[in-house]
């Protein structure tokens, strides 16, 4: 399509198209040949890393549902675990049978009477008379279901001490904010891979120190130094890769790499856990895909795009011959030489939208809503996938299983978008998947406990799943290209505060065990709802200016659906102006978006 745009220019007078972008010179080095096949292959250690960063913790601060006060006194008889609950802990009480999993014995109570002369009495039940106390010498875990002592449970974060599991897991995503600034300046500064090494090796070491934390600070704080590379150790590279991919294999790139190797990666996750058995070494262990990167760079090139934006044409073009070089092709000096002129206009052309900040989202009314808008459906929509993710630990039976097939859904949800976004458009698929998603939290709900409520929840995972990744590019499609990347990375560092707020979800289940499923069902109704707010953007000029950006979708009617109903005549020009498919991928510009994935 692109190529049919360009000839006639070239009819113009010269034979072959101009080159005028990184894209256009991309067919002459190779779109899709050895280079990024390789790139391709090398993207599945990193989104190892990606989902193990994202996910680890969770397994690390997995606590059994069932536990109770252990009770010192009674260790010294020969008692069976049943036996010692039966005479020492009390019925749960009707607070305690609403909370997840109505518990029959309560988990943070027990009798206050002395054991000692109970048991030299021979009595072998309670009365319920007996005074009744919180646990005060700790407790004991079943470990049928949890084949292993978390540190959460090493520490006893539970009953009054829940919410410290929640908090590590908020300094996490605390650290992933700061990260992003520390790395993206790095990136921006010293290189994509200065950045990528310097990242994954932060995560490394501070993974490996995890394993030797023997208190809250301690862990809070190494997750919070792990937390500094979760985004960018993956997300550097995925970029690189996508930048070097021809436009035309871009979405198939991204979705394939993604979709796929993070299902794997995600679902795999849950039995490396489950097989170890031992949370210190299950945090080295899902450190090692980190170390991949110290191989980076020799395998993995530098952005081209990089090197032009730092100015060093020269640098890019090197580059660019160690494509054509493993790729087999051969390239006419003058391309390059074109090539390096059109770069520096580009570049100057650059420098003159560097005025433009992420203020100017804000100045147009219209333009300002849709901002807005974009940014609290995307922090609604992270906040239903992490309450999603973080609320399997309360739908037992088998935490690992439903963890895993839940992850798996990432696998249709990629062959749905790939089938259907550009047929259904981004609103009308974005509202049908938050919808669904809303819809199967409610049923959850009202299904009866175990495996059918697993069920339930992970068809609504799908739906955010598929949400998620239209969240992805929608915004970037949406916001003119003059503050293009400011808006997206707005809009992803507010996500991080969905982040942090997510794990939290969860506790609700303490006040009333539905409540976190209705929560999120209701989230999701809002968020389904708010997308069909925004413009369609499928078969659409790309917004340039502020003024094009506000302006954007203007004349859309609220029933359209692209797949039935043709767009208007804008359809032909579809998205030629910047030659890409994807635009979360091409800001029109030589700098690149920081596009984070969920
Ligand atoms: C403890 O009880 C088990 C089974 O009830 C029995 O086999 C065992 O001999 C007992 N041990 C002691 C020290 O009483
Ligand atoms: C521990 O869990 C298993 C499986 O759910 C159950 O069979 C067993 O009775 C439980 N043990 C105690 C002491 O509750
Ligand atoms: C419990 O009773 C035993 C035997 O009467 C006694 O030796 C022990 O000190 C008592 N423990 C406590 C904590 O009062």
């Amino acid at each position: 399509m692109t190529m049919a745009v360009e000839k006639k220019k070239g009819d113009e007078g010269e034979t072959r198209p101009k080159i005028e972008t990184f894209d256009d010179i991309l067919p002459y080095v190779g779109e899709a040949g050895l280079y990024q096949f390789i790139l391709f292959i090398l993207l599945l250690p990193f989104t190892f890393v990606y989902a193990f960063l994202y996910f680890t913790q969770f397994f690390l601060t997995l606590v059994p549902n069932e536990h109770w006060c252990n009770v010192p006194e009674l260790n010294e008889w020969n008692l069976t675990d049943h036996e010692k609950i039966r005479l020492s802990i009390p019925l749960a009480n009707a607070e305690e049978l609403g909370t997840e999993g109505s518990p029959l014995f309560s988990r943070c109570h027990m009798y206050a009477v002395n054991f000692t002369e109970v048991m030299i009495s021979g009595i072998k039940t309670p009365d319920s008379t007996w005074p009744i106390k919180k646990c005060d010498n700790g407790w004991s875990f079943n470990y049928t279901g949890v084949p292993y002592a978390s540190i959460a449970a090493e520490l006893e974060w539970v009953c009054d001490k829940t919410y410290l599991s929640s908090a590590a897991q908020s300094a996490f995503f605390i650290g992933s904010i700061i990260g992003g600034f520390i790395f993206g300046y790095i990136a921006d500064r010293y290189g994509r891979i200065p950045a990528l090494v310097s990242c994954n090796a932060v995560g490394f070491f501070a993974s490996v120190a995890t394993a030797f934390c023997n208190s809250f600070w301690s862990f809070a704080l190494a997750r919070m130094v792990v937390g500094t590379s979760f985004d960018n150790c993956f997300n550097i590279l995925f970029i690189i890769t996508i930048e070097y991919v021809g436009p035309k294999y871009r979405t198939l790139v991204a979705n394939m790499s993604f979709g796929i190797y993070f299902a794997i990666a995600a679902s795999v996750l849950p039995w490396i856990a489950y097989w170890i058995a031992d949370w210190r070494v299950l945090s080295v262990v899902t450190a090692l895909p980190l170390a991949t990167a110290f191989f980076g760079p020799w395998i993995a090139p530098e952005s081209a795009r990089w090197y032009l934006m730092a100015g060093k044409t020269d640098k890019a073009i090197e580059m660019l011959k160690k494509f054509e070089k493993m790729n087999g092709k051969t390239v006419a000096p003058e391309i390059y030489e074109e090539f390096e002129k059109s770069c520096n206009a580009l570049l100057e052309k650059d420098k003159k939208r560097q005025n433009y900040t992420v203020l100017d989202l804000f100045k147009k009314p219209r333009l300002a809503r849709i901002t807005v808008v974009l940014v609290i459906y995307w922090l609604l929509m992270i906040l239903v996938f992490d309450g999603h993710v973080w609320n399997m630990k309360l739908l037992h039976p088998d935490v690992f299983t439903s963890f895993s097939l839940a992850a798996l859904t990432e696998l249709p949800a990629a062959l749905l978008l790939a089938l259907f976004l550009d047929r259904w458009g981004r609103r009308w698929m974005g509202f049908s998947s938050m919808f669904i998603c809303g819809i199967f939290s409610f049923v959850a709900i009202f299904t009866p406990e175990g495996s059918i409520t697993v069920a339930m929840a992970i068809f609504a995972r799908l739906g955010v799943n598929i949400a998620a990744n239209i969240g992805f590019q929608y915004a970037a499609e949406m916001l003119p290209t003059v503050v293009r990347a400011q808006g997206v990375s707005l809009i992803h560092i507010i996500g991080y505060f969905a982040h942090i707020i997510g794990p939290y979800v969860i506790y609700l289940a303490d006040i009333k065990k539905e409540l976190p499923l209705i929560a999120l069902g209701v989230v999701s109704m809002i968020d389904a709802f708010l997308t069909l707010t925004l413009p369609e953007t499928l078969g659409q000029d790309l917004p340039e200016s502020l003024q094009e950006g506000n302006d954007f979708g203007k004349e859309q009617s609220f029933w359209w659906i692209p797949c039935l109903s043709a767009s208007h005549e804008k359809r032909k020009k579809y998205r030629r102006k910047i030659g890409a498919v994807n635009a979360g991928y091409n800001p029109g510009s030589l700098g690149t978006i920081d596009s984070t994935r969920l």
